[in-house]
């Protein structure tokens, strides 16, 4: 059987990004658990046309080839860097150019970073109900990380690093145990 497809999306294009390190964390985890195929994008890798794209057919290939890896998940791991109690505009903006039967049903892991904890909650208020939009199943276990939850770009926070663990536990749910059981044995 050919293996499941799990696609990290950070919402963010600095180099070195706390968001990009929260996704790829959780995504070698759950990828680790359930043999799945990872891909990991980050707004830097969509690159400037993104910026400019008022359609989908005016993305480059490269911006294109992402967007396609995205809505072909098998499971998407979702994380956000918190501008002014949100996400940012230009990630909203990629989200804008997915179609919205795309991503109906499609488990999505759902993180942000932020400066601090005041933010916590715009997993909550901003993204679930933005990927409810789409009527995907985003996990009942958000992640939400501050600075200090990081150490050199790296997830450093024992808490952090637990809440992880149930979030990834729940992805189980959306698979029979004998595909995810093939996927982990190839
Ligand atoms: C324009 C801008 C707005 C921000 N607004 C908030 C905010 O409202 N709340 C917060 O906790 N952090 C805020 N931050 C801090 C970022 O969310 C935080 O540093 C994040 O982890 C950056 O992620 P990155 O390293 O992946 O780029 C803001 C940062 C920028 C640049």
């Amino acid at each position: 059987m050919s293996r499941l497809k799990l696609v990290g999306l950070a919402g963010s294009y600095n180099r070195p990004s706390k968001t990009f390190a929260l996704v790829d964390h959780i995504a070698t985890l759950a990828s680790a658990r359930y043999g799945f195929d990872k891909h990991v994008h980050d707004l830097t890798d969509v690159g400037p046309s993104l910026g400019q794209a008022q359609w989908r057919s005016n993305l480059d290939a490269g911006a294109t080839a992402i967007l396609e890896d995205v809505v072909s998940a098998d499971v998407l791991v979702i994380g956000s860097p918190t501008y002014k109690g949100s996400y940012p505009g230009l990630f909203k903006h990629f989200i804008d150019l997915i179609d919205p039967e795309q991503l109906r049903a499609k488990p999505i892991l759902i993180s942000a970073t932020g400066g601090g904890e005041r933010h916590a909650l715009m997993v909550e208020h901003q993204l679930r109900p933005l990927f409810g939009f789409f009527m995907a199943h985003t996990l009942p276990t958000a992640i939400y990380a501050s600075d200090r939850d990081f150490t050199n770009y790296q997830v450093s926070s024992d808490a952090l690093k637990e809440r992880i663990g149930f979030a990834i536990d729940e992805i189980a749910a959306f698979f029979p145990t004998h595909t995810l059981a093939a996927a982990a044995a190839e």
